[in-house]
């Protein structure tokens, strides 16, 4: 069986301040990480007071991480730093990134190399802007990204991937993919994942779907069979449906 995963992608948003209160309210409510992984992804800076304060049943994570180690990169983050603040996962590709930062999969590629090479678990997006739902390429593209993104990997890298499916038309838009419109994108992406690593990975592997997930659209989603979690943006600032949606998911 696979254990839910529920990751809050926090964007640029919330100070400190903002954040310890967050964790103050959800650190005695989360249900155990036995039953479902409750993970934060906040802005860089912000590491150090979340990880004091994340108790047992939360992880926190990055947003983005350069490709490289170290070195002369102005303004990037190490894989490594994050490492060192035991910070345990990273998005990686998510489509603000993709859209207004230029990464294309072969960056996507060699930044989930970067994380694997640090002990950090990727959480690796892709999903098909409006226009590819629209003309029917959606999972062509698709099959793309996932072909681009785990280009090299063998099937023990791939063990702990997490993949977000997540549709660029339904980000920050209140327009959610019907549950069944992203059942079927995320059992193709299993499908794809298959075909490349086999059985054992593709049964295995953890597949959110992200995109205006909030505390009404929770328990429909994630009631279906290929989807494993969510990656929610707005509606995980807000403690109270954060932890319902944690919550939700252990209903899986
Ligand atoms: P949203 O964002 O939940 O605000 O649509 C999801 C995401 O960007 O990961």
């Amino acid at each position: 069986m696979r254990k839910p995963i529920i990751a809050g992608n926090w964007k640029m948003y919330k100070t400190r301040d903002e954040a310890i209160e967050f964790m103050y309210q959800v650190s005695e409510a989360l249900p155990s990480n036995k039953l479902v992984d409750s993970v934060i992804c906040a802005q860089a800076p912000m590491m150090r007071c979340l990880i004091k304060r994340q108790g047992d049943n939360l992880r926190i994570g990055a947003q983005n991480l350069c490709a490289e180690d170290e070195g002369a990169y102005t303004g990037e983050i190490s894989g490594k730093l994050l490492d060192s603040y035991n910070v345990e996962y990273v998005i990686i590709g998510h489509s603000e990134r993709r859209n207004y930062f230029g990464e294309t999969d072969e960056i996507v590629n060699a930044k989930i190399k970067a994380a694997l090479r640090n002990d950090l678990l990727p959480i690796v997006c892709i999903g098909e802007h409006l226009e590819e739902r629209e003309n029917g390429t959606t999972n062509k593209v698709l099959e793309k990204q996932i072909k681009g993104a785990f280009k090299d990997m063998s099937a023990v890298q791939m063990e702990n991937m997490v993949i977000a499916y997540e549709p660029i038309w339904a980000i920050g838009t209140g327009k959610t993919a019907t549950a069944e419109q992203a059942e079927e994108s995320c059992a193709f992406v299993r499908s794809v994942v298959r075909e490349l690593f086999g059985d054992v990975i593709a049964d295995g592997i953890r597949i959110q779907y992200g995109g205006s997930v909030k505390p009404a659209n929770i328990d429909e989603i994630i009631a279906k069979e290929n989807i494993d979690g969510a990656l929610i943006g707005g509606a995980s600032l807000d403690p109270e449906k954060f932890i319902y949606m944690v919550k939700a998911a252990v209903k899986k």
